[in-house]
């Protein structure tokens, strides 16, 4: 795949002429909107699961030593827990150039505490794009997030204010929670944690 997407997004008319849109947001979105929304509410999807399978060398990491960020992977079954905004159309213009290392949207359906669901849209780096970098062992994904520092700041401050984020919300996702416990006892003693 290219490696920059925004043209790609930019095709995918799907929702252009709808007064407003739901985005659903599994990573940063879920602390740091960075753009005007409508209204902001929890929600999930379903069949997804987030992993720091990404590369980042644009924002949390460089060309050298790119960062890790969250995807999503498709698993059937599995529920994905974040926040979802109700957004105008033209919100995803800057979007789509911000996330354009390897994200594409993609039309999902939202489900909503209540029982509510919507129709919407989110951004997903999927495994055929250049920055994907894929499955490693945990120590090695830490390490990597704990040392990488892009232009938008630590990679470790995306991981683990994405986790008290998901915290705050009640959501339990383990391999964001461990990512997190094994970047912090790097910041503090520079080694992995020990077995528990
Ligand atoms: C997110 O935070 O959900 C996100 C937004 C854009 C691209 C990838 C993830």
């Amino acid at each position: 795949m290219v490696l920059d997407t925004t043209q790609l997004n930019r095709r995918m008319t799907h929702f252009d002429d709808h007064e407003a849109i739901w985005l659903f947001g599994y990573g940063s979105l879920i602390w740091k909107a960075g753009f005007p929304y409508l209204e902001r509410r929890p929600a999930h999807i379903h069949d997804w699961v987030r992993r720091f399978w990404q590369g980042s060398h644009d924002h949390r990491g460089t060309p050298q030593a790119p960062g890790r960020v969250a995807t999503l992977l498709p698993r059937p079954g599995a529920v994905c827990h974040g926040m979802a905004y109700r957004i105008s159309p033209e919100t995803l213009r800057p979007l789509d150039v911000r996330e354009k290392n390897g994200y594409l949207r993609e039309i999902t359906t939202l489900h909503f505490a209540d029982g509510a669901t919507a129709q919407g849209l989110t951004y997903i780096a999927t495994a055929d794009n250049a920055a994907f970098l894929g499955e490693a062992e945990p120590a090695a994904m830490a390490r990597q997030i704990a040392e990488a520092h892009g232009p938008s700041g630590p990679n470790s401050d995306y991981l683990l204010n994405l986790a008290d984020a998901l915290d705050a919300l009640g959501v339990e996702d383990s391999h964001v929670a461990d990512l997190a416990r094994r970047v912090r006892a790097h910041a503090s003693t520079g080694a992995e944690p020990q077995p528990r």
